[in-house]
């Protein structure tokens, strides 16, 4: 994309001669007379601007000064008289970022806008970085996600343990995240361990650490996740996956905070906050036997269940903006989504939810040419998807259905054959429509 340069100058045979200049190097050029239009064609967000400190209206300093209070982030590079050093000086304290001092050759204003231009996109890109998906605030707009956060907020406050269920995707890891920086143990550790990730005997020291000579290949004393995560939070992710054998000493730190390295005999006692997170049914998974129903509990304080997004399309807009701003911008592009885009991007059904759509975006933002996403660049699925219903009735109908089955099938233990008669379905019928909701891996 090309960089845009503003001018700003009272003198018109020097904005004429300049822009000239500029446009024959590939710059998108835009003009200002005096101070008060240089605030206005600021609007556009030049990547650089081209400053002369004496204009009439609204002198440079002046103009530097009013863009520092707006908060409006530009590079710009002012032009001084002759001698006056002490001028430049007060601009550089106003927020310029380089300046020239008149007469000077015009290579030399070329290449200030060009290292410019370059600061411009650098910032725009850490900025980008720090932004989404990242460990920044959830973005939520539907009322659900709004009153899950309220309630996640009040959690934080306190040392109950939080479980996060919700399908692949949906975001319990930013809510994880986001309770313990909103609780008072936001300046200690945030330690994440994955509890499906390892082999259990690997999971067992990764989780309670070793003493030295525990095992074959222990040649040091290794501190488990729990220990690191004294005085912050550990956080648990998939949770559900935890080996039976580990969950009755997991159970321990739960009620007593106490437990002892492996091969270890002294107890050791931690003060952490836990946060459990797990994709599948837990609470069916507990009914069915297959994890410890004790562990469920200690666990469940407060549960907190992340909806699909499909049940939240409210989300996906603010979602959707949110990422291609900050994919746009880590490419040094301000890049938007055309109506029709969004109007596809709503409608699709997301079966893998946030993360998915963030992959669609990051994906769509590199194909796209021009500077607004069209649904040309968006996947194949999500530009054949039907037509959903807008929220309302059909909606309201299909999350009641969904409700229905899930709570049939953690009454039977996960049983689809019981469930079936539970609800007097045919088990046929009842598997489709699992299949359809996306619940066919929660039993
Ligand atoms: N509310 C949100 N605001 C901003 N980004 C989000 C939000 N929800 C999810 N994301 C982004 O979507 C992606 C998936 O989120 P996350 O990893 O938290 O999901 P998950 O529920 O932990 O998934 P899994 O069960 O597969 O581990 C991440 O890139 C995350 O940053
Ligand atoms: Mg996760």
């Amino acid at each position: 994309m090309k960089a845009r340069l503003l001018i700003v100058d009272d003198d018109v045979h020097i904005l004429a001669a300049l822009r000239e200049r500029f446009l024959a190097r590939g710059y998108q050029v835009d003009t200002a007379g005096d101070g008060d239009a240089a605030l206005r064609s600021v609007r556009q967000q030049p990547d650089a601007v081209i400053l002369d400190l004496q204009l009439p209206r609204r002198d440079g300093i002046a103009v530097l000064e009013r863009l520092r209070e707006d908060g409006v982030e530009t590079t710009v590079i002012v032009i001084t008289a002759h001698g006056s050093v002490a001028k430049a000086v007060e601009a550089m304290k106003a927020g310029a970022w380089d300046f020239l001092e008149k007469p000077f050759e015009a290579a030399r204003l070329e290449e200030a806008v060009g290292r410019a231009v370059e600061r411009s996109r650098l910032r725009r890109r850490d900025r980008a970085a720090a932004a989404p998906g990242g460990t920044g605030e959830p973005i939520a707009k539907s009322v659900v996600m709004q009153e899950l956060l309220a309630t996640a907020r009040k959690a934080a406050a306190s040392d109950a343990t939080v479980l996060l269920c919700g399908e692949s995707g949906t975001g319990k890891e930013v809510l994880a995240q986001a309770v313990h920086r909103w609780s008072p143990r936001a300046h200690e550790a945030f330690v994440a361990t994955n509890c499906a990730a390892v082999a259990e005997t690997l999971a067992e020291s990764e989780l309670f650490g070793h003493e030295r000579g525990a095992f074959t290949g222990a040649d040091k004393r290794q501190v488990g996740r729990i220990e690191l995560a004294h005085r912050g939070t550990l956080f648990l992710d998939e949770v559900g996956e935890l080996p039976a054998t580990l969950q009755s000493k997991l159970l321990r730190v739960l009620q007593e905070r106490a437990f002892e390295r492996v091969g270890g005999r002294d107890t050791i006692h931690v003060d952490t906050r836990i946060v459990a997170a797990t994709n599948r049914d837990l609470a069916a998974a507990a009914a069915a036997g297959t994890f410890r129903e004790d562990l469920y509990y200690r666990l469940a304080v407060i549960p907190l269940t992340v909806p699909p997004l499909r049940e939240r399309r409210e989300d996906i807009e603010p979602l959707a903006r949110a990422f291609v701003a900050g994919f746009g911008a880590r490419a040094g592009r301000a890049m938007t989504i055309d109506g029709e885009a969004m109007r596809r991007l709503c409608a699709y059904r997301w079966p893998g939810n946030v993360r998915e759509l963030r992959n669609a975006l990051e994906r769509a933002v590199v194909l796209c040419e021009g500077d607004a996403l069209s649904a040309d660049d968006l996947p194949p699925e999500v530009i054949v998807a039907d037509e959903l219903p807008p929220a309302g009735f059909h909606a309201q109908a299909e999350a009641y259905r969904r409700r229905l089955l899930v709570e049939a099938l953690q009454r039977c233990g996960g049983s689809r054959t019981k469930a079936a008669e539970l609800l007097g379905l045919q088990r046929t019928y009842l598997a489709r429509m699992l299949r359809q909701y996306g619940l066919l891996d929660q039993v």
